[in-house]
């Protein structure tokens, strides 16, 4: 306890001391033709340089003169070298008059950004253009609200399978039970479901459409053409996978040989589902994005062994197997769960530091204070799991069923339970204030 509440004062320190500038949802930094420019003949190209690469983006810009007819013609393209610009031709000999340019970008980290700026030909009105309008006010309050629902029990999907390293590593025994099994399953279930909800959520998130517009074709498609779209199909092979591997895994006649086979094979396809969630975020804002996106992967894979450790060791405390020596299985869980806490706090500084854009975000945005509340939430944790803790050192005295009679339950083994019951419900607390956490614009 000392010692995890020094690390904790060491963290708050080390956010307060270290906050560096960060990056947040793409911008259009500037345009040719400019906002309000007045030209005396018709451009051939629109073009826009954004504050970074988005890759090509179909139909992301588009220009419609005073009527609405749309007067771009061709596909979005990149004018010159630089990848941060994109752009797209006119329709030659267009007639004096004013003209709106419309944009809608999906930011590397999944955020829309849309936004409209104008110019004319010749000496006609202007016509106002509303500017660009972030993510944060451009989206469908429904689709918002479903979308971050969708996202949280995608992170408990995950840390549902993150459960299976506890039958690895603590409770070997647990393999052939069938409720333990039964939680993998689910884990994988909500994965697959969570994802291609996202990606039917992810059109109408982008273009600011309501929910009725999740099977708009157009916007599936849209989708399908960006790196997001991609990496939700990578996401939901992967789990695919996963769910494939499982019953082999956990056979209870596995030759060692192929154990450590499919043992490596659900850590690869385990990484892939972690690398899905932190390429296509926040952490990829980062101007070094190594760094946050490791720092996102070692966060969340900490996340998914403990609080999935967690689940496991619920049940497990419910309903050992016959002859199961409880006190081992905590033990082993309470040295690896000391390892996950080090590693989520110290991955949640990194992140934290690395997407704020600056200390006073700590208290002038959405942002900040939900960082604070997960770091709170932490702290409640720890204290719970103190409890846990000494508990297992009591050595759950007279738990483990030597005679076989599970029905032996000690007063330890009731306090293990309502505590380790306790975590996992503040776990999926904390989880549900990331889902907040990763859909705010770290910039307020
Ligand atoms: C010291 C405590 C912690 C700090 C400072 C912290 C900070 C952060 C930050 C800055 C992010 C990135 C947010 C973004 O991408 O916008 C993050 C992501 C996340 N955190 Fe934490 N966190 C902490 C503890 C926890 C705990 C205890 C849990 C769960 C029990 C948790 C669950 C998550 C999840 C699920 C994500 C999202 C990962 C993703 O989508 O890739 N965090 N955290």
């Amino acid at each position: 306890m000392k010692r995890a509440l020094a690390l904790l004062a060491f963290l708050l320190g080390w956010l307060v001391l270290g906050a560096t500038p960060a990056s947040a949802h793409v911008e259009v930094l500037s345009s040719t033709p400019g906002d309000g420019a007045r030209l005396s003949a018709a451009p051939s190209l629109v073009s826009v340089t954004l504050s970074e690469n988005i890759g090509i983006q179909p139909g992301s810009i588009k220009v419609v003169d005073l009527e609405g007819h749309q007067v771009d013609s061709g596909p979005v393209f990149q004018p010159g070298d630089v990848a941060e610009q994109v752009g797209v031709r006119l329709k030659p000999g267009l007639p004096d008059g004013s003209y709106l340019v419309e944009y809608a970008f999906v930011s590397a980290d999944s955020h829309p950004v849309r936004g409209t700026f104008a110019f004319v030909v010749g000496t006609g009105p202007l016509v106002t253009s509303a500017g660009a309008v972030s993510a944060a006010t451009g989206t469908d309050a429904a689709v918002d609200a479903v979308s971050t629902a969708v996202r949280w029990l995608a992170y408990v999907g995950v840390v549902l399978l993150g459960g299976l390293a506890f039958l690895v590593l603590c409770r070997p025994a647990g393999r052939t039970d069938r409720r333990a099994r039964r939680l993998l399953r689910w884990g994988a279930g909500l994965v697959a479901a969570t994802t291609v909800a996202t990606f039917v959520l992810q059109g109408p998130y982008a273009a600011g459409r309501n929910l009725e517009a999740v099977f708009d074709t157009g916007l599936l498609a849209d989708t399908l053409r960006v790196a997001y779209g991609k990496l939700l199909l990578l996401r939901l092979a992967a789990v695919a996978a996963f769910a494939l591997l499982l019953p082999r895994l956990l056979r209870r006649d596995l030759p060692d040989r192929l154990r450590s086979r499919y043992e490596n094979l659900a850590m690869v396809t385990g990484f892939l589902v972690l690398l899905t969630f932190s390429a296509t975020g926040h952490p990829v804002t980062d101007p070094i994005m190594f760094v946050s996106v490791t720092a996102d992967l070692v966060h969340f894979g900490a996340i998914a062994v403990w609080t999935g450790g967690l689940a496991q060791l619920a049940l497990c405390l419910h309903r050992p197997a016959d002859g199961e020596d409880l006190p081992a299985v905590a033990t082993r869980f309470s040295r690896l769960a000391a390892g996950c806490v080090t590693a989520i706090a110290l991955s949640g500084a990194v992140l934290a530091l690395r997407i704020m854009p600056s200390l006073e975000t700590l208290w002038t945005t959405k942002f900040g204070p939900l960082v604070l509340l997960k770091i709170a939430g932490l702290a409640v944790l720890l204290a719970v799991a103190s409890r846990s803790r000494r508990a297992v050192r009591r050595g759950l005295a007279g738990s483990s069923s030597a005679s076989g009679d599970t029905a032996v339950v000690t007063a330890d083994v009731r306090k293990l339970r309502l505590a380790v019951g306790a975590e996992v419900l503040l776990s999926a607390v904390v989880l549900a204030l990331a889902a907040l956490l990763t859909v705010t614009p770290p910039g307020g």
